[in-house]
């Protein structure tokens, strides 16, 4: 058996590693384990830093694809922070007696096919509670922003913001004296929650140029974007003061140029705080140096699925098309809207996903992010560790991909993110994905993003954010190479 720890927690109330060995020994020693599937068999240990997420306390990793059943390795994961005490023996019991999908004998009710996660259900839970944000806050008495660590974002620290607008004045000025700065001095933030940072950074950047008396406040052009109509309407009271040099512009992060391209090359500046995190990710395995797509199905447990019918009036076998309805329209889609609400927050907070391993070789069609080609990764993951799950972060390489088009030769893009700077990481820690409310989130993969940077021609870096202390967000800054 092949045990992997991958995490580096001492904690004393997880589940550690020796209570598991103990507990399959154990298991073999009474026959509950044939000795052909102890030689075949793989247990990860995780430790799931979202107390919300996606996985069950003990899962298996099943095979898609062609392989034979008898000869693969039975990989099983183990959360060692939701394994209650005394209940490893049966869930890892249970796990070994499945081997093969456990969907129907565990009555688990289907949302989905198996496919990528970044085509998965989840997102469409994500983007309705983008666009549904205060039917949220009113359930749960709190803003977003409660959830996350420290209770607020990043994108409101004042010194931070500060910087970032000194970095900004210096750019113009430096502009101005080469005669090259443009009459319009476009600025665009992406993924703009309630504004609080563009009001902040709108009020710095008004005070700063008043004081040292250059007069380009009025020439700024402040795009705020988000893709989501209601974040966009939340945010208008946080710039009040400066609505007249501010546009409001619905577009998909994943496609910035699409909606801006009428701004090709004239943005001087463009930021995030907290979206990368926010769009649609994937995972894959590198394994005997070979890749495998890891593919996903969401399903509610059979438990939860009875409790959600008997507390909404949905009968169990209706909840998937019911689902559907919440999706297209909202907590609405049931006759009470109350009922509509705990719907929608029981189904997300019970919604798991089983997953699958498949070999790229069985999967032709499935590609790596634009600006990745398999040689590539390949050739990257060259000098990383044997046995490596990590994120793909495509929806962050595309939005990354289609923002730079965008960038003024002198502008900046800037990204305040939780990022995997160095792939060894992933051996160390889970990261994503998690549930916070009723969003998802997953650190981005800083490493790729820098390969794809490089590759398109800029220099890429990543600096910790020191602005408040034990923040795990970095700042990725980039620039075109001179
Ligand atoms: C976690 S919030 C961060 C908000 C704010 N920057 C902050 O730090 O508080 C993510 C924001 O990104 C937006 N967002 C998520 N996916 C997006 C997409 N594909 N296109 C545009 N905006 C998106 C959401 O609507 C939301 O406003």
């Amino acid at each position: 058996m092949n045990l992997h720890l991958n995490h580096t927690r001492k904690d004393s109330a997880a589940t550690g590693t020796s209570e598991v060995v103990a507990t399959v020994l154990e298991l073999l020693e009474e026959g509950h384990l044939q000795p052909a599937q102890f030689a075949r068999l793989q247990i990860h240990l995780d430790w799931l830093q979202y107390k919300q997420n996606f996985r069950e306390a003990v899962t298996v990793m099943h095979r898609g694809g062609e392989h034979d059943a008898d000869t693969s390795p039975m990989e099983i994961r183990v959360d060692s922070r939701q394994v209650a005490p005394g209940v490893l023996r049966n869930l890892l019991q249970e796990a070994m007696s499945h081997g093969g999908p456990e969907s129907e004998a565990a009555g688990r009710i289907y949302l989905e096919d198996s496919r990528s996660f970044r085509t998965s259900i989840a997102w469409e839970f994500n983007r309705l509670y983008w666009q549904r944000l205060k039917d949220w806050e009113r359930a749960t008495g709190k803003s977003y922003e409660q959830a996350l660590p420290g209770g607020q974002s990043d994108g409101r620290q004042v010194e931070a913001i500060s910087d970032s607008v000194g970095d900004f004045w210096t750019l113009l000025k430096d502009l101005e004296r080469q005669n090259q700065l443009p009459q319009e001095l476009f600025v665009l933030e992406i993924g703009v929650g309630m504004g609080a940072r563009a009001g902040l950074w709108l009020d710095r950047f008004c005070a700063l140029d008043q004081e040292r008396g250059t007069n380009y406040y009025p020439r700024v052009r402040f795009l705020l974007g988000d893709y989501s109509l209601a974040t966009l309407e939340y945010s208008r009271p946080a710039v009040k003061k400066h609505i007249d040099i501010c546009s409001f512009i619905a577009l998909d992060a994943l496609d910035p140029i699409k909606t801006l391209s009428f701004l090709r090359h004239k943005i001087l500046h463009v930021h995030s705080t907290n979206m990368y995190d926010n769009l649609p990710d994937e995972e894959v395995v590198w394994r005997d140096n070979r890749i495998f797509w890891i593919q996903v199905r969401a399903y509610l447990p059979a438990a939860d699925a009875a409790r959600i019918s008997k507390a909404c009036d949905v009968p169990v076998t209706d909840i998937p098309k019911m689902v559907n309805r919440l999706l297209e329209i909202g907590i609405e889609a049931l006759p009470d809207r109350a009922k509509g609400m705990t719907f929608w927050m029981e189904v997300w907070h019970a919604l798991r996903t089983e997953e699958r391993l498949v070999d790229a070789v069985d999967m032709p069609d499935a590609s790596f992010p634009a600006g990745l080609s398999s040689a590539h990764m390949e050739d990257i993951l060259r000098n990383a560790p044997g046995d490596l799950r990590f994120h793909l972060s495509s929806g962050a390489l595309e939005s990354f991909r289609n923002t730079l088009p965008l960038l003024h030769p002198r502008g900046y893009l800037q990204v305040q993110d939780i990022f995997v700077t160095d792939l060894n990481e992933y051996c160390m820690g889970f990261h994503g994905p998690g549930k916070l409310d009723g969003s998802i989130v997953n650190w981005v993969n800083g490493a790729l993003l820098r390969e794809v940077a490089e590759r398109a021609g800029y220099d890429l870096h990543f600096a910790p954010f020191r602005y408040r202390p034990g923040s795990k967000t970095s700042v990725l800054y980039t620039t075109r190479r001179e």
